[in-house]
């Protein structure tokens, strides 16, 4: 949450970092704000709203400075005003930060620096650093270092070691006017390598356009960055070499590319993005290919139990691993919500593969989840879409989905890649272990070869979905319905609804809608049915009439040919394996959400309370 962006070279930094702060929207839209050092002095300019509003201040263009740091909020301590948008500064006006993430303790470290007469404008959390850092700076062992850089660098370490919680930090001082010092702690913080110039952000999208070359810091890691150089320092400020990474990822790919939005853009890459995901993973007549994992015969066939653990989406995503892993290599599978699974004691041993699904791979809560695991000594795998991310450096492998960078809030493409990743690696745990069927499997690689084209013929014929959108879009309550792969599916349409259209939805098995939610049906209201698996033809439509009866007004999603029926609406999607059934039947309701927020006139890629990565609890 969050989004952070520094330069440092010889070129005026505003309209840098306010490129970056636009590119980074998605982590967080509720204020901006920038500081660049002019001659001796730190100017700040902030306020609440979105970066544009920032960009047209009165004033903006006059910062000349070219080191700078910026700043896109998503709130948490404090609400969206002047005063709580950072940067934020000390009293003397030395220091200026930018944060992501949370202190913990600030409640504690307020208290303490008040004591020492210090004072706070802005009821963040945020606001303790910089003043920790002057008291460093000016008290105790740090005050009496000559060097001033040394000197700097000792204050903000000693200053973040007073800190609890989590936090990616750019400090900038007039006191070395040509530097910017990092750090982070379980928050992603990347510097771009320029030639005569550096770049921080906080994802690697913001920066994208003017480097590939990224280093990626680590947990409590230092960097001091200055336009010639970047030099890495451990929790104890001993120096020492970091490798640098080249990033593939096209610059262009960050952009919209002619789409009105970047949900929109990211809903038609799919076909891209799934072709991609499969790479060079499997091959009919051939066997699926991990190279990137080591998970021999003998270790799988002691495994009891998998977990795979998510948020969100991705947990959805996981909801069909679990099948596919189950039916192909018949070892119990549990999906678990991070943020649940982390405080709850599970039961891992050394014989329970971990799996862990992020697309960011920057989430808490997941990332939290998986260090519990390694901790009792579970194997760990995670799935991601951004390498080198957090999550993927903590994993004992990693498999990537290159589904290309992902800017909307609600997550599409990620989705279908995920799905197709965990189907692929179901194959190989399957072909492994030899517990299923050789003809299967192959069908299964067909029918998933076949995806790209099969979403394209959804793609192509999106009016029905448009015109259903335009019919309901002023409801109030949805309701998904659908048993197995479908169920499954039905909780992702229900949370792209919610998250994007705000109209209130909840997906249920289908069977279980007579326990309970069947007394919310009442005359006109909607409900959205999947029925893609033959063998639950009959009782899915059984369902749907239930509610029909009860004067629901319905559409159906299915590649099925339904007997004459009393649907309102049906969307027709092409037949696949209902164990991938949702990579086709996901597409219409990605449209049916987008189309309504349209209709809505809502902002579709950045939805009220949200952001692109969670990274803080
Ligand atoms: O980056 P992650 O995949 O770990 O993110 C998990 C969820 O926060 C994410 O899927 C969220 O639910 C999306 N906004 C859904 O569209």
């Amino acid at each position: 949450m969050c989004g952070i962006v520094g330069y440092v070279g010889s070129k005026k930094a505003t309209p840098i970092l306010i490129d970056g702060l636009l590119s980074l929207e998605y982590r967080g839209y509720d204020s901006a704000g920038i500081a660049t050092i002019e001659k001796d002095v730190i100017k700040v300019m902030k306020d609440k709203g979105r970066v544009n509003n920032l960009y047209n201040l009165e004033g903006i263009n006059d910062l000349e400075g070219s080191v700078g740091i910026a700043h896109t909020r998503w709130a948490t301590h404090g609400r969206p005003s002047k005063e709580n948008s950072h940067p934020h500064m000390d009293n003397s006006n030395t220091f200026a930060v930018v944060h992501n993430g949370i202190i913990e303790n600030y409640a504690d470290l307020k208290e303490f620096l008040i004591s020492k007469g210090y004072s706070f404008i802005s009821q963040t959390d945020t606001e303790v650093i910089p003043n920790l850092i002057h008291y460093h700076y000016s008290n105790g062992p740090v005050s009496v270092i000559k060097d001033i850089k040394e000197k700097l660098l000792s204050a903000v370490k000693n200053a973040v070691q007073d800190l609890k919680g989590s936090y990616a930090i750019e400090v900038i001082s007039p006191l070395c006017p040509e530097e910017i010092i990092v750090v982070r702690k379980d928050s992603p913080l990347v510097i771009g390598k320029g030639s005569n110039e550096n770049y921080i952000a906080s994802d690697i999208p913001a920066i994208l356009k003017y480097t590939k070359d990224f280093y990626l810091l680590d947990d409590n890691e230092f960097a001091v960055v200055t336009k010639n150089t970047v030099t890495f320092f451990d929790s104890s400020l001993q120096e020492h070499n970091k490798p640098i990474k080249n990033i593939e990822w096209d610059a262009n790919a960050a952009g919209k590319d002619g789409y009105e939005d970047y949900m929109l853009k990211e809903i038609f890459e799919q076909p891209t993005a799934i072709r991609e995901t499969i790479g060079s993973r499997f091959r009919l007549g051939e066997k699926c290919s991990f190279d990137d994992i080591e998970i021999s015969k003998e270790y799988l066939s002691k495994v009891n139990k998998i977990y795979i653990v998510a948020c969100g989406t991705a947990m959805h995503a996981g909801l069909t691993g679990k099948t596919l892993i189950e039916k192909l290599c018949k070892i119990p599978t549990t999906v678990e919500v991070a943020s649940e699974f982390r405080y709850r004691d599970p039961l891992i041993d050394e014989n329970t593969l971990c799996i862990y699904i992020s697309q960011s791979g920057e989430t808490a809560d997941t990332i939290a989840a998986l260090k519990l695991a390694k901790q009792k000594n579970a194997k760990t795998i995670a799935i991601s879409n951004v390498i080198g991310s957090s999550i993927t450096r903590e994993a004992d492998y990693s498999i990537y989905t290159h589904a290309g960078p992902e800017i909307a809030v609600a997550s599409t493409k990620a989705y279908t890649s995920q799905v197709v990743l965990i189907a692929i690696l179901a194959m190989h745990f399957a072909e492994i272990l030899d517990s299923s069927n050789k003809e299967v499997i192959e069908n299964l690689k067909a029918d998933m070869i076949d995806l790209p084209s099969k979403i394209e013929q959804i793609l192509d014929n999106t009016e029905v979905i448009k015109d259903f959108a335009k019919k309901v879009y002023t409801e109030k309550d949805m309701f998904f319905l659908g048993r197995g792969t479908d169920y499954n599916v039905s909780l992702e349409g229900s949370l792209k609804l919610k998250e994007i259209t705000y109209i209130h939805s909840e997906a249920y098995a289908a069977g279980e809608l007579k326990h309970g939610p069947i007394a919310l049906i009442e005359n006109g209201v909607t409900v959205i049915g999947i029925i893609t698996d033959d063998k639950l033809l009959e009782k899915s439509i059984s369902n749907i009439q239930e509610v029909i009866t009860r004067g629901a007004k319905t559409l159906v999603i299915t590649n099925q040919i339904l007997p004459n029926s009393h649907f309102d609406f049906i969307i027709n999607i092409p037949k696949t394996n209902p164990l991938i059934s949702p990579i086709l039947s996901v597409i219409p309701m990605q449209l049916i959400s987008y189309y309504i927020a349209k209709f809505k006139g809502l902002d579709v890629d950045k939805p009220r309370n949200l952001a692109k990565s969670v990274t803080v609890e």
